[in-house]
Order: C-alpha cells, then sequence, then structure tokens
C-alpha cells in the first residue's frame, strides 16, 4: 500500500492559491488513486514559527479540518489529523535536524527573505522548520506528495535528508515524489500578479480570494483584478501577469486548457472575460461554503479528528521507533 502525505498551515484563512495549488489535488488523488493510504494533516507545529494569538490558532486548526472536508475530502478514506496531536512529528523532526545541515537550512527561500528584509527575532524554527517537514512525510514513508510550487524546494530537502540518513544508518526511508499541478501550481496575487497569491499582513484584500470570502465580495475582487491595457486575451506570464494569471485559475476550476481559453476568448473584451470568470468561481466557492457551514461546528468533525490521530500515530510510533533503533537511541 502507497501512503500520500500533505499538510496545511493553520495561519490565517485559506485562499483560492491553497486551493488550487494543493486542496483540489488532495481531492482529485482520493477519488483517482488506488492502493494509497491518505495522511492530510493540519500543520499547526508549523504555524508557531511566527506568533500567531491563541485563540485564533484553534479558530483556523477547526477551520482547516472543516474546510479539508467541505472541499470533498472523504474522512472515512483520509485520515485528516492535527500535526501537534501525534508527538512523533516533533521526535522525527529533531532527528531530521540532526541529519540536515545549517547551510542546507539556510539556503531555504522563506528563511532567506526574511533575513533579507533584516527582520528581527526570527524564531529558530523558521530556520529548522523544513526538518520538520522532512519528518511530516518521512515518518509515513509517504511516496507521493501534493504540494504548490513553492513547497518544491522543501520537498528537495527531504529527499535530501531520506538519501542522507539510509545512506548513515541503513535503508529506513522512502524517497518521495511531489506532485505539483501542471496548471496553478503557483496562483498570482490579483492585485500584484508578479507576487504569489497569499493572505500575509501586507497584502490589501483585494489582492487574494479566500475561500469562505462573501460571494459578491469575490465577483468584485475578480472584476478589480489588475490587468493590462492591451484588452486582448492570451498567455504571456511576462508581459502579461495578470491576464495570464486569471486564465490560469479558470483554466485550474474548469479544467480548459489555457490554449482553448485563449481561442474561446479571442476578440472577447477583459471585462466580459472576468465576468464569467467571477461566476466560475464563485460557483465552486459556494459549494465549498455549504458543505463548510453543515460541518463546522458539528460533533463528527471531532471524531474523524481522533480518528485520524489515531491511524497516523499508529503508523508514526511504528516508524520512529526503528528509527530511534537505527541510531542507537535508548536502550533496546
Ligand atoms: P502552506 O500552509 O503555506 O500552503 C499549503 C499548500 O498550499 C499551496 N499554496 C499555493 N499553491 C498555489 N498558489 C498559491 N498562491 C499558493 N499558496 C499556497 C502550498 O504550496 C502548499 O502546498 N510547509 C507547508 C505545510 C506543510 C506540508 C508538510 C506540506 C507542512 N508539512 C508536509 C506537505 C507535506 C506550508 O507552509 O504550506
Amino acid at each position: 500500500m502507497k501512503r500520500l502525505v500533505s499538510g496545511i498551515k493553520p495561519t490565517g484563512e485559506l485562499t483560492l492559491g491553497n486551493y488550487i495549488g494543493a486542496l483540489k489535488n488532495f481531492v482529485q488523488l482520493q477519488n483517482e488513486l488506488e492502493d494509497t493510504e491518505f495522511f492530510i494533516f493540519i500543520a499547526d507545529l508549523h504555524a508557531i514559527t511566527t506568533m500567531q494569538e491563541k485563540s485564533n490558532l484553534r479558530k483556523n486548526i477547526k477551520n482547516i479540518a472543516a474546510i479539508y472536508i467541505a472541499c470533498g475530502l472523504d474522512p472515512n478514506k483520509v485520515n485528516l489529523f492535527i500535526q501537534s496531536e501525534v508527538n512523533e512529528h516533533a521526535e522525527l523532526g529533531y532527528v531530521m535536524e540532526s541529519t540536515l545541515y545549517i547551510g542546507e537550512m539556510e539556503r531555504m527561500i522563506q528563511y532567506k527573505e526574511k533575513r533579507a528584509n533584516n527582520e528581527e527575532a526570527i524564531r529558530t524554527s523558521l530556520l529548522t522548520y523544513p526538518a520538520l517537514m522532512a519528518a511530516d512525510i518521512l515518518l509515513y514513508d509517504a511516496s507521493i506528495v501534493p504540494i504548490g510550487e513553492d513547497q518544491t524546494q522543501h520537498l528537495e530537502i527531504t529527499k535530501v535528508a531520506a538519501t542522507r540518513f539510509n545512506h548513515l544508518y541503513g535503508e529506513t526511508f522512502t524517497i518521495p515524489s511531489g506532485f505539483t499541478p501542471k496548471t496553478g501550481a503557483r496562483i498570482m496575487g490579483l492585485q500584484d500578479p508578479t507576487k504569489k497569491m497569499s493572505k500575509s499582513a501586507d497584502k490589501t484584500p483585494k489582492d487574494y480570494i479566500l475561500l469562505l470570502d462573501d460571494l459578491n465580495q469575490v465577483r468584485n475582487k475578480i472584476k478589480s483584478a489588475i490587468t493590462d491595457s492591451d484588452n486582448k486575451i492570451y498567455f504571456d506570464k511576462e508581459n502579461k501577469p495578470g491576464i495570464s494569471n486569471l486564465l490560469t485559475i479558470y483554466s485550474s476550476l474548469t479544467n480548459i486548457k489555457i490554449d482553448d481559453l485563449v481561442a474561446k476568448y479571442e476578440n472577447i473584451s477583459y471585462g466580459e472575460f472576468k465576468s464569467d470568470l467571477a461566476e466560475i468561481v464563485v460557483s465552486e466557492l459556494s459549494v465549498i461554503q455549504e458543505r463548510y457551514k453543515e460541518i463546522i461546528g458539528k460533533k463528527e468533525l471531532d471524531l474523524y479528528l481522533d480518528k485520524g490521530r489515531e491511524n497516523a500515530k499508529r503508523v508514526a510510533s511504528r516508524k520512529l521507533k526503528k528509527v530511534y533503533e537505527r541510531i542507537g537511541l535508548g536502550r533496546k
């Protein structure tokens, strides 16, 4: 039986970028892959690489659990769980810190960006978090890890860690492969289409679409997305980043190839194209929002998370024991 692992950080509400780059693919793979066990978690330990207000963190953790189900993950097929409830993640994370080198961590983009901004009080875990991510994946011997483009560097370091550990201590970990969608691996901001769509403090809400945004606001955000003055619809990431991003969103949500969309919208105005796209996004989100309302606050949500935790723990504890034995930690 193969295993698939992925997670999302509960640092705020999820965006359309998270959906297209990751969530939607979790669901697609759930429906397509056979003989595969799924471990999808809420990466709450990763969230505390920056300060999180306690009640917000708790709320965001539950929200993501409900969103996973609302987007179509079947909690009876998929093990949904909260990372911090399976303590083996943190334990193997430490082993991974003892496998990877500081130089390798320092080359990770997220850390480098914070350093470059001269931000003060960068938490140590922001530097070491790729080691924890490696642990998240290797603990389950995952062979497939669906992620957006911004996480591919972390997957590469995971492969390095697994290979090095296997070399030092004997064959222990499966080397994972990433699954990144051909279209939509990096959804860009609507106001600044040269930067990744994300909900960060320095961005205007018009730059991102949240999965739980009011639907009229969603329409307005798409209609006011920045485009160029050329009024011709074709894909050119360099010179027409705005329109190219909108074409990518359209294609990801409908599975219509970008070339076919370009043909369909030849001689059609940006305004009309945006209105069509707005309705496509709204219809996708309205289904998610309906299901979200049904599940959030229900007792079942906790039951699913309990079941997911128990299944995850069974696999993780066996693996961690083997790792400790390989290294020579503790006694026999
Ligand atoms: P996170 O929480 O930042 O993002 C969750 C997933 O959403 C994808 N994503 C995007 N995809 C396309 N366009 C965007 N604008 C966009 N923004 C986000 C991310 O690539 C990611 O797949 N470290 C991870 C969480 C994690 C993890 C793991 C993932 C922890 N352990 C183990 C896989 C396996 C993170 O911070 O993702």
